[in-house]
This record gives structure tokens, C-alpha cells and sequence, in this order.
């Protein structure tokens, strides 16, 4: 068979256990997943939209997503044409390095961070630099180091998945003094709106450097992963390349409605982080009392460093019907990351991974 041999050396995205899944290999009946980062309950607000456009289904529906296109642009107070949309803010990670990759091009990654800047890269042919964190955190400098002529894009989870770290104003605007103006800048702000007050003002610097994309989402504060669909702001000029590799067809119609009626109630957001972050410090609270380590969180997710190997930990949590992430495919065999979820929910990892201590330590 012909096919693209490099494609040999690409280990595949493994995302979180789906409950489904769990529920047809265990008898359970409650499953709680804090695997993905989704939060724990769904925007009631969806459903007139979806069931007002499910009569529109038997057409494709608009490449262009005019509607959503026009609230978020009035949203942000951008230019429409510097948007670009996906099935999930995956797909804009995609056609940037479709867009700008040859064959051996270097992209610059952070280590370990979001997994998918790699797969795709290597995936385009793209020789991969890798950067590791410090202190769980991207090291700016060390990656302004690494730069090359051959240096096309560099990728800074911000937010990081999977520590929760984040990079403020200060540090970004250090970094960009030190960035070429033709190494493109994709700043993956996915847990954009659970971030603190001196987070960067991405969408002002990108009025002073056109080389660079944002990618946020709906798939984590609004509340949307099952629609699958996220976003690029850049400049007109890349929106317009991005939009050449793009299907026409990527977001569905139920998505697009969804996510303008997640623009409208800007309350939800409010509340889902309000919540988020109680919730959180009932989970940093119980894993100080375990005497566990983890960085501090600007997400809604934490990293937890168990100092052992996760795996049997990881197995035990599946029998209690909870879905954490375990992170072998980062290189971090002895953390595991946990999702914020309700408070249900995060009694209930604390009291089985409260268990689980006890058993290995008779
Ligand atoms: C840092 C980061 N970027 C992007 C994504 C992709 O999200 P989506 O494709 O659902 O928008 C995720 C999902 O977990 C993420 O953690």
C-alpha cells in the first residue's frame, strides 16, 4: 500500500474516556466525567434555536456563518472578515498549518502542552521544536531562543492545557519585542474567559501585529464541546488564506445557532465561571488537606503531581465511575489532570482519590 510513511511516526490524539464508552466496558450506573475540560451541565438557553432549526436540516448550511460572523464581530468590535470559524477551535490549529507549512518548516512548541499543535505539525511535515516548561510554565525567553529563519509559527497555549498556568500582559509584551514580524504568532486562548484580570489583551496586540491568530472556543465556558465549534481572529489578510484551506461546509447549522444564542446570554458565562472557580477552591482545599501538589489554575481544569505512577490510580477512578485524564501521552506518568465539575461530582473524586491514598499506603 501506498501511503505517507511519516505518517508511521505519529502517535494519534487520545482524548478523555467518553462516558459512553465507560458505561459499555463497566455496569454503572453514574458516571461522572472530569476528563475533557467540558463544565458539568448544559446552557438550557439552546434549546428553542436547535429545535427551530432542525427544519432547516436537509439544506447545507451558510460556509460563511454571516449571522454568527456579525454578533461576534459587534461582540469584539473587530473587523467581520478577520474571523475565521471551525468544527471546534481544533480545526483553526489545522488551517494555520495548512495554510502556512511547507515540507520542514519549524514550528515551535512548548512541552508539554496541548498535544495537537504536534500531531498536526508533523502531520504538515513540520519539524517540531520543542520547548520545555519551567516551573510548569511556558519559558518566553527559552522559546525566543529557538526562533530560526526557518521559524513559521510558533503556538502558545494561553491558558496552558494540561498545567492551567497562563502567561499575563507583562510577560507577553516582553516576548513580542523579541518575536520576528514573519513568525506567525497562534495564541490558543481556549480557556480564554476563565482567565484572570492581567491575562493579555490578545485582541489589542493584534491591532499592532497582523501576524497572528487567536483561537477561542465555545467548547468550555459556553458550554458547547458536542457542536464542535471555535473561532480565529487574525487579520483580513490570513482569514482570507485560512478560508481558502477551510471546507466550506465545517460548522453545522445547529452549532451556528447555538453558539449566537450563547453570545446573547453573556449572563451564562458569568455564572459558569462564578461557579467554576468556587468549585475549584473546594477542590484545592481537599487536595491541601491530601497534601497533593498542583499549580495553580487559571482554567477549569487542575493538574495534580501525584509523585507515582497514575495508572492504577487512573483504573481504580474508572471502577468509582469517574473519568479522570490520565497524561502518559504528555510524558507526565505521575500526574493526572481533573475537571472542575459539580460539587457532587468533585466530593466524589476527592472521597475515592481520598481512598485510593489510604489503600496504598496500608
Ligand atoms: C488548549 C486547547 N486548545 C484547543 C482545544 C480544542 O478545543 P475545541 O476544538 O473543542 O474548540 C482544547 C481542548 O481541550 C484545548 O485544551
Amino acid at each position: 500500500m501506498q501511503y505517507r510513511k511519516e505518517l508511521d511516526k505519529i502517535n494519534s490524539y487520545k482524548p478523555g474516556k467518553p462516558i459512553e464508552e465507560l458505561r459499555r466496558q463497566k455496569k454503572l450506573t453514574k458516571i461522572y466525567k472530569l476528563a475533557s475540560n467540558e463544565i458539568p451541565f448544559q446552557p438550557a438557553f439552546i434549546k428553542n434555536v436547535v429545535n427551530k432549526e432542525l427544519k432547516n436540516i436537509n439544506r447545507y448550511p451558510e460556509s460563511t456563518c454571516f449571522y454568527l460572523r456579525d454578533k461576534l464581530a459587534k461582540n469584539f468590535k473587530i473587523n467581520p472578515d478577520s474571523i475565521v470559524f471551525g468544527n471546534g477551535s481544533d480545526e483553526i490549529i489545522t488551517l494555520a498549518l495548512k495554510a502556512f507549512i511547507d515540507k520542514k518548516d519549524e514550528v515551535i512548541i512548548a512541552y508539554p502542552s496541548f498535544l495537537v499543535y504536534q500531531i498536526q505539525a508533523e502531520i504538515f511535515g513540520a519539524k517540531v521544536i520543542k520547548v520545555p516548561l519551567e516551573n510548569y510554565s511556558y519559558c518566553l525567553g527559552k522559546i525566543a531562543k529557538k526562533i530560526t529563519k526557518k521559524t513559521k509559527i510558533i503556538f502558545i497555549a494561553n491558558p496552558d492545557n494540561p498545567t492551567g498556568t497562563y502567561i499575563n500582559q507583562e510577560k507577553m509584551d516582553d516576548f513580542l519585542k523579541k518575536v520576528p514580524k514573519d513568525v506567525l504568532l497562534f495564541f490558543d486562548e481556549a480557556y480564554f474567559e476563565f482567565a484572570p484580570e492581567d491575562f493579555p489583551k490578545s485582541i489589542e496586540i493584534l491591532t499592532r501585529r497582523k501576524n497572528m491568530i487567536i483561537a477561542r472556543t465555545f467548547s468550555k465556558a459556553y458550554g458547547l464541546a458536542g457542536l464542535r465549534i471555535g473561532y480565529g481572529i487574525t487579520s483580513k489578510k490570513i482569514a482570507q488564506l485560512l478560508n481558502k484551506v477551510r471546507e466550506p461546509f465545517n460548522v453545522n447549522r445547529i452549532a451556528q445557532v447555538s453558539a449566537q444564542a450563547a453570545l446573547e446570554n453573556k449572563d451564562f458565562v458569568k455564572k459558569v465561571v462564578s461557579f467554576i472557580n468556587k468549585e475549584k477552591s473546594y477542590l484545592y482545599k481537599n487536595l491541601d488537606r491530601l497534601g497533593v501538589f498542583y499549580p495553580k489554575s487559571a482554567t477549569n481544569f487542575i493538574l495534580v503531581d501525584f509523585k507515582k505512577d497514575t495508572k492504577k490510580l487512573y483504573e481504580y477512578m474508572l471502577d468509582q465511575g469517574i473519568i479522570i485524564r490520565e497524561l502518559s501521552g504528555w510524558g507526565l506518568g505521575n500526574f493526572f489532570r481533573v475537571t472542575v465539575g459539580t460539587r457532587t461530582q468533585n466530593r466524589k473524586f476527592i472521597k475515592s482519590f481520598e481512598n485510593y491514598i489510604r489503600r496504598i499506603r496500608k
